[in-house]
């Protein structure tokens, strides 16, 4: 500092006209070398701009890290190896050999084929499901889609169709053989007799790629199922063509635990998760997910007779489903999520499970009458050993959500037991909850 100073001092006093020569030539320099930094930076932005523009533009090959995230190396490679003339697009020409390709390898995309269809055995016990549905208040969902009239609202009008359009059960009733609730069952005797044994009925097995990607949301078509588990798809079927048994999201697939038994019987407890896909193709992806499916069968221990067996969508909250679609082809752009209450989502059984005779085959076809005594029936029953419904139903909920091994009470009761204690609470708000999927 000094030394410049002395410098400028120096100069000034041999060459007074100098100065300021001196100055504007180094200031000149500085200001030429930021001129020069400032436009090479600028030009070496644009290009690297025009080159990525250029990339996408008109490079075919570019594919997004959520495509190769969703179907992975192998469904890139297969899109480009049928993508013949490398435009980055499937022709009508191009597609037809991958759906003879799909076809020769034993695939079939008829929607139909996952309708399936459950024979009843000659031998076998019937019963008959009966379906309760009350659609979704649209009311309750945050969106307001009546007073949206922007430009887009179309698009999305088009998107919430499925929902809109939902307003009944796909099928009022549908019968069942006893032998179809196979899935239900506990895997041996000694989760009958020690409740805290739990199992599943569905069970989601992720690959090791699983645990890095989530489900794709891309999908309109449930996946094919394993044999035993087609009475869940047919029961799910009865509200809607499009369940999916796995959700995207956890807790995923269904657990039980038996709840209660005596000598002839026993009462099994469930919890399903399972979503719908309520639009098709054209449309965009719009996913329907309950809060959860709470259920009771009580089914005899041979196995040959049913007395009760009701599967519901709670409805004591004041949201229960939880709603995401997309108004537009991009996930990290056009998605939308909202939370919804639906009154009514219920299958229950008409009366206890009636047995196929040789006289009696035709009654396989007509719904069981409803026996307005079943309930009454099932309250009277006695048992050799029981826990409660709510203890049982808490047991399923902990081991989905591990956080529920704490203690949790509503409001009025927080603030009595905090007086009691002498504590203080700490209050967080929520939309929607977090021990369902319902948030
Ligand atoms: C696909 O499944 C449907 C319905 O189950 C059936 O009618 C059709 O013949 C099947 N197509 C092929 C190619 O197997
Ligand atoms: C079946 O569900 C309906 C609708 O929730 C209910 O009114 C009825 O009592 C249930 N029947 C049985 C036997 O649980
Ligand atoms: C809270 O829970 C208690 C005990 O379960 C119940 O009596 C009370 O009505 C509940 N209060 C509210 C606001 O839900």
């Amino acid at each position: 500092m000094s030394g410049r100073t002395k410098e400028n001092k120096d100069i000034s006093s041999s060459d007074e006209r100098n100065t300021p020569l001196a100055d504007t030539r180094k200031k000149g320099s500085c200001c030429r070398r930021c001129i020069f930094w400032t436009v090479s930076i600028i030009v070496g932005l644009i290009a690297v701009g025009a080159g990525f523009f250029y990339y996408h533009l008109r490079n075919p090959f570019y594919v997004s890290d959520e495509i190769y995230e969703s179907i992975g190396q192998n469904g890139v490679q297969l899109f480009f190896q049928h993508d013949r003339n490398k435009d980055g697009y499937l022709s009508i020409d191009e597609f037809e050999s991958v759906i003879h390709r799909f076809i020769s390898s034993g695939g079939n995309i008829t929607v139909d084929s996952f309708n399936y269809e459950l024979p009843i055995d000659v031998e076998d016990s019937i019963v008959t499901v009966k379906s309760y549905f009350s659609p979704l208040r649209l009311e309750t969902m945050t969106k307001d889609f009546e007073s949206e009239g922007s430009l887009f609202s179309f698009a999305k009008q088009d998107s919430i169709s499925g929902l809109k359009e939902w307003r009944t059960a796909s099928a009022e009733w549908m019968n069942f053989g006893v032998k179809h609730f196979k899935v239900f069952l506990p895997p041996s005797e000694n989760y009958i007799t020690d409740p805290e044994n739990i199992y599943h009925i569905v069970k989601y097995e992720k690959s090791f790629t699983d645990m890095v990607k989530p489900i794709s949301n891309n999908r309109y078509y449930p996946p094919r199922l394993e044999e035993d588990q087609h009475i869940l798809q047919r029961l799910l079927n009865m509200f809607h063509p499009r369940p999916f048994l796995i959700n995207r999201f956890a807790p995923q697939g269904a657990i039980a635990c038996v709840r209660a038994y005596n000598q002839d019987y026993i009462d099994i407890v469930f919890r399903l998760h399972a979503e719908f896909q309520l639009n098709e193709p054209p449309r965009y992806p719009f996913w329907f997910t309950p809060a959860q499916f709470k259920g009771n069968l009580i089914i005899s221990r041979d196995y040959t007779k049913i007395l009760y067996f009701n599967m519901y969508v709670p409805n004591d909250r004041k949201l229960n489903v939880d709603m995401e679609w997309l108004n537009g082809p991009k996930e990290s752009e056009n998605m939308e999520v909202d939370i919804g209450y639906m009154p009514e989502m219920t299958l229950n059984i008409t009366g206890v499970s009636i047995k196929l005779g040789p006289d009696n085959q035709y009654i396989r076809d007509i719904p069981i009458p409803q026996d307005p005594r079943l309930l009454q029936k099932v309250k009277d029953l006695k048992w050799s050993k029981e826990i409660t419904q709510q203890e049982a139903q808490k047991k399923l909920e902990i081991y989905l959500y591990p956080f529920k091994k704490v203690p949790y009470y509503n409001f009025t009761t927080a603030i009595d037991k905090a007086r009691d204690e002498n504590k203080l609470i700490h209050s967080i708000l929520l939309w929607g909850a977090l021990d369902d999927q319902s948030c």
